[in-house]
């Protein structure tokens, strides 16, 4: 069985969290991959999907967002997993914390569940206009990733390919 990873991240914290799911997978499954989702033009070969991105504005970021508008259709035939990396603090904010649209994509791609994990904020790595608008939303700067919620999540996707 191939099940792939698919992530789209800007800074690599994203990437870090689909490393971490498919490292979990790959303990209970032959073939996991990982993909970014910049590579990835459809799911043909995929058995089963787990899609992430980070989430800017309050949506996707766009190679992840292009895959699920334009293949929403071979997702549903195949098991997929959605998340989405974001909310940054200690408790994270914002907690209501989906991307915009994300109950609609989920009918629309049948998918079996949506985890929103935190984040991790660098400030040197922003652009002048991120960091404009970090300050502006007054976002903590720091590694907020929950390496065991993480964890736990992709060990009951694991569970439930089996
Ligand atoms: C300009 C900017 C806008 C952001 N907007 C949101 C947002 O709307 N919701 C959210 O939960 N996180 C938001 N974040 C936090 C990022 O999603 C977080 O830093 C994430 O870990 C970045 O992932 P990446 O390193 O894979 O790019 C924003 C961050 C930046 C820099």
């Amino acid at each position: 069985m191939e099940s792939w990873v698919v992530f789209a991240s800007k800074y690599g914290s994203t990437r870090g969290v689909a490393e971490a799911i498919a490292e979990r997978l790959a303990r209970a499954h032959e073939g996991v991959e990982l993909r970014d989702a910049a590579d990835v033009e459809s799911f043909e070969g995929a058995d089963a999907v787990v899609l992430g991105s980070a989430i800017y504005g309050g949506r996707w970021l766009e190679p992840a967002r292009n895959l699920f508008e334009e293949r929403a259709d071979e997702l549903t035939s195949r098991p997929t997993w959605l998340f989405s990396v974001g909310p940054l603090g200690d408790p994270p904010k914002p907690e209501d914390a989906g991307p915009d649209g994300i109950t609609e994509a989920m009918e629309a791609t049948r998918a079996r569940g949506h985890e929103v994990f935190a984040g991790k904020l660098e400030r040197p790595a922003l652009s002048r206009v991120e960091r404009l608008m970090v300050r502006a939303l007054r976002a903590p700067e720091g590694d907020f990733r929950d390496w065991d919620a993480i964890r736990s999540w992709a060990d009951r996707v694991a569970a439930d390919l089996s």
